[in-house]
């Protein structure tokens, strides 16, 4: 095995956070959503079912703000069939819910807040303080994880002290993903490849924010398996914690 091979992280040695895992489903082009964020859905009823299926692994799940009002995602167990898996594998009936707001601009009337069937806590920096009122009214937790940006590294850390979360599956969107690969916390990425070309320089991607600008900086995985269900394509990577050797230049 190749020396870049060795030190995937599948389980990060790091017991003191989460192991992370990040699921989402893009178009042939990398997009997960049109450029005017009016179609925010479009795998098979499959690809939904390993939604669902990677739900009932983890103890929590993690949305940002943009994600939680546009998808109207109440981030539930999936119904019966996924509860049931859930109980057996000795989690909550529920998973614990994480929304991430730093400005605490996430909106009033997202769907989430009125579905109350677990503790949502919110992730935000010192930029919501002013709207503190309001978030605490909806919101279980209002955790202040930074002062301009949340500091992902201390915040899963206390996701695992004060709620036992062991592993977290993050569902986007771009923005909250970046902030993720940067702060080199994902272990796992899941991608599901559907058959649909977006375009857009403005539709979203699986990662957005700042980004890498060079390769040597750039999150590596290594792909762990590879599935064709149908027209989508069901990829899992595991991410590794050296970087890969640079390729050779085109000639
Ligand atoms: N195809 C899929 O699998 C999939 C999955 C998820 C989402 N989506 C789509 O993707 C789109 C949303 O993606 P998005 O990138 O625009 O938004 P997003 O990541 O869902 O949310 C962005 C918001 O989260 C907060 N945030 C993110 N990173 C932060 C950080 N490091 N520090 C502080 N706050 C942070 C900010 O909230 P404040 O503005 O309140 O500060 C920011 O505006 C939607 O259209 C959604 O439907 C598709």
């Amino acid at each position: 095995m190749p020396p870049h091979r060795q030190s995937v992280a599948q389980n990060p040695s790091d017991s003191t956070r989460p192991s992370v895992v990040v699921n989402m489903a893009m178009t042939a082009d990398g997009k997960i959503a049109t450029s005017n964020r009016a179609v925010t859905s479009f795998g098979s009823p499959r690809d939904l079912r390993n939604l669902y299926r990677l739900r009932s692994t983890a103890d929590a799940i993690l949305c940002g703000a943009r994600t939680v009002e546009q998808s109207h995602a109440t981030l539930g167990n999936g119904g019966d069939e996924f509860r049931r898996r859930r109980l057996r594998a000795g989690l909550a009936e529920f998973p614990l819910r994480v929304v991430v707001s730093g400005s605490g601009s996430i909106s009033p009337d997202a769907e989430l807040w009125s579905h109350r069937f677990s503790p949502i806590v919110l992730f935000v920096t010192e930029r919501a303080r002013p709207r503190h009122q309001q978030l605490a009214k909806r919101a279980d937790h209002v955790w202040y994880c930074g002062i301009r940006e949340i500091d992902f590294a201390q915040a899963l850390k206390r996701l695992t002290a004060d709620f036992g979360v062991r592993r977290l599956m993050v569902e986007g969107g771009g923005e909250v993903n970046d902030a993720l690969f940067r702060a080199g916390l994902v272990d796992e990425l899941h991608l599901t490849v559907c058959p649909f070309l977006f375009g857009g320089r403005d539709a979203p991607s699986i990662s957005d924010g700042q980004g890498f600008n060079r390769l040597a900086d750039a999150a590596p995985f290594r792909l762990r398996s590879c599935r064709q269900l149908g027209d989508e394509l069901f990829l899992v990577y595991d991410a590794v914690r050296t970087p890969l050797p640079a390729p050779a230049p085109v000639r």
